[in-house]
């Protein structure tokens, strides 16, 4: 999987937008999730889907995937 390569030091608020592909946010935003430092980052996830996942298990892979638990609600959510 190709790694994304964006600088995020200079951002404090993220937006975090995603497919749902088979129930999990799509593999490109797992892998930019994985290899950036979200430490003391402001995410604001919001996906798009065809109606078939859960908030929470997506909510929770994003805490996984990163060292944030300061996740706020999008303006486009589900
Ligand atoms: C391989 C694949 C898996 C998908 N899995 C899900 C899923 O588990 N739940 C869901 O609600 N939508 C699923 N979808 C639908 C996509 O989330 C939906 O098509 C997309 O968010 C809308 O963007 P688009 O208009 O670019 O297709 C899937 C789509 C693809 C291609």
């Amino acid at each position: 999987m190709d790694r994304i390569d964006i600088d995020i030091s200079n951002y404090d608020i993220i937006f975090v937008g995603a497919h749902i592909w088979n129930f999990s946010m799509s593999l490109p935003m797992k892998a930019f999730l994985k290899n950036n430092n979200f430490q003391n980052k402001t995410l604001i996830p919001f996906f798009t889907y065809s109606g078939v996942a859960t908030k929470n298990r997506i909510i929770e892979e994003i805490e996984e995937l990163t060292n944030t638990n300061d996740i706020k609600k999008a303006y486009v959510y589900f």
